[in-house]
């Protein structure tokens, strides 16, 4: 039986296949997975790459991995790619072969680039057209920047000869053996060249960043079928069928398919993505207008918050000044404090995303007294992933997003129970884990069954109970300790200036 999809989803940190099989009771369902980790590279300050040719081999390797454990490629319909997103790719349109590093997402060398831009007057314009601020974050300026930075390739690029695109663009290139140069629209929605509304690149965005739009990939939507894989690679020829950000197919993994749904995704970053319906909202609190998927005519828009450091904090405690001896550990000693002890941690190890901005802003502690001790900074890590929440919830607010009351979570750091508990004290919600954590996965597979035509909708089907965290801290105390945050987040934007 053909009935298995297989989700790549190619991360920050790693490269995974995972086959999902579809059962009666209508749902997806996990049997085999594979993962690689992804080597980075640090080469200046502030700069991060990845070699996409690693990416391509972990990525062929784990799923000839994945079809061999689930049975074969003959139970296989379709793939579905889900990816870092905004991470640029340059390659050679004639040898397949990258001709440059990949700039990864938080790669900060553009920043001078986007400052200067938003001097001249253009962030208007291009947050109206796009949704996004000017930041280095976005890929523009990073395809820019490579276009410049190997010889000859802004000339190429204008014939046709080199192209660009997000690591989605890449692997259906190398997956469809040079057939297919697409993106899907939320990868291109991360670009800031494509017009939210129409979904569609603009030519005067292509000009004012300096990307020859020959270089770019058509977009194709998230349910569509936008190539074969070449038969080589896994014994049979396999359509590519979903696609889709890792943020925006977590969207749909969790099911957040109204308006009014909103999900987290705490992983190195944390991304916040509320959906907000059929139409763009407009964000006057620096949260970025995204897209949440396009299927056929159906699209959900969504307004987003992105924190750059979240689980990467927790790292930062385990290996970099050595705090605790592993991740886990953490919660058992945050909640061997009876309170934080007035210390907070500010996480802008890469800057401060939303709604702050401050690419040059850096970590900061605050409240250190004679009685700090190594658990405190362990306390004070988790409680910022929930005080970084309630600031996008907040700025959501001021946004006039549709409200609600229960927000999904998923990546590593949900795993704590301290943590999550805090979220919901914190920002007045209730928490909600599923008890199958693939999310980002899951929406890809799901977004390539309906592409195949497996499934008929996106709603998900038979899942388990979810772990719930309620609300109960004083309102009195809450506030306080926001109070707390606040007056840290400010010392470390003034550190900065
Ligand atoms: O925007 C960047 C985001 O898509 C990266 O996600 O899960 O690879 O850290 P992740």
């Amino acid at each position: 039986m053909t009935t298995c999809i297989l989700a790549i989803d190619q991360g920050t940190t790693s490269t995974r296949a995972i086959a999902f099989e579809l059962r009666e009771d209508r749902g997806l369902h996990p049997v085999a997975v594979s993962q690689i980790e992804l080597e980075q590279h640090f080469p200046h300050s502030g700069w991060v790459e990845h070699d996409a040719a690693e990416i391509w081999t972990a990525t062929v390797q784990t799923c000839r991995e994945v079809i061999k454990k689930a049975g074969g490629v003959g139970r296989f319909s379709a793939i579905g790619i889900t990816n870092q997103r905004e991470t640029s790719v340059i390659w050679d349109a004639a040898t397949g072969e990258p001709l440059h590093k990949a700039i990864v997402w938080q790669d900060r060398r553009t920043a001078d680039v986007s400052a200067k831009m938003a001097a001249e007057g253009h962030e208007a314009m291009v947050q109206a057209a796009t949704g996004l601020i000017l930041d280095p974050y976005f890929s523009a300026t990073k395809y820019a920047w490579l276009l410049d930075a190997v010889p000859g390739a802004r000339e190429r690029a204008a014939r046709g000869e080199v192209k660009l695109g997000t690591i989605d663009s890449w692997l259906v290139w190398k997956l469809t053996n040079g057939a297919s140069h697409v993106t899907d629209a939320t990868n291109a929605s991360r670009t800031s060249l494509m017009d939210l509304k129409t979904r569609e690149w603009r030519d005067d965005l292509c000009d004012l960043f300096k990307v020859p739009r020959a270089a770019l990939p058509r977009i194709v939507g998230c349910a569509e079928v936008s190539g074969e894989s070449d038969p080589s690679l896994f014994g049979r020829a396999l359509p590519i069928a979903g696609s889709a950000g890792d943020q925006q197919s977590a969207l749909v993994g969790h099911g957040a398919l109204k308006s009014g749904d909103a999900k987290i995704t705490y992983g190195t970053g944390a991304f916040l993505v509320a959906n907000v319906g059929a139409e763009p909202v407009a964000s006057s609190s620096r949260l970025l207008g995204t897209l949440g998927y396009q299927v056929g005519e159906d699209v959900a828009y969504a307004l987003e918050g992105s924190i750059f450091s979240a689980g990467s904090a927790i790292q930062w405690l385990r290996d970099g000044v050595g705090m605790i001896p592993d991740s886990r550990q953490s919660e058992a000693v945050a909640q061997g404090l009876k309170d934080n002890g007035g210390v907070y941690l500010v996480p802008g190890f890469t800057g401060l995303g939303a709604p702050w901005w401050e690419p040059d802003a850096r970590g900061a502690v605050i409240g250190l007294t004679r009685d700090t001790k190594p658990a405190h900074f362990v306390r004070a890590a988790l409680e910022a992933l929930a005080y970084q929440t309630r600031d996008l919830l907040d700025a959501l607010a001021k946004d006039g997003a549709p409200a609600f009351s229960v927000l999904k979570v998923d990546g590593g750091v949900t795993a704590n129970a301290f943590a999550m508990q805090f979220v919901a004290d914190i920002c007045e919600v209730t928490v909600e884990r599923p008890a199958f954590q693939e999310m980002t996965a899951l929406g890809a597979a799901r977004l390539a069954a309906l592409g195949v035509g497996l499934i008929d909708d996106l709603e998900p089907r038979n899942e388990e109970a979810p772990a719930v965290w309620t609300p109960r801290m004083a309102a009195d105390q809450r506030e306080a300790l926001l109070g707390g945050w606040r007056r840290a987040v400010r010392a470390a934007i003034v550190a900065a200036q």
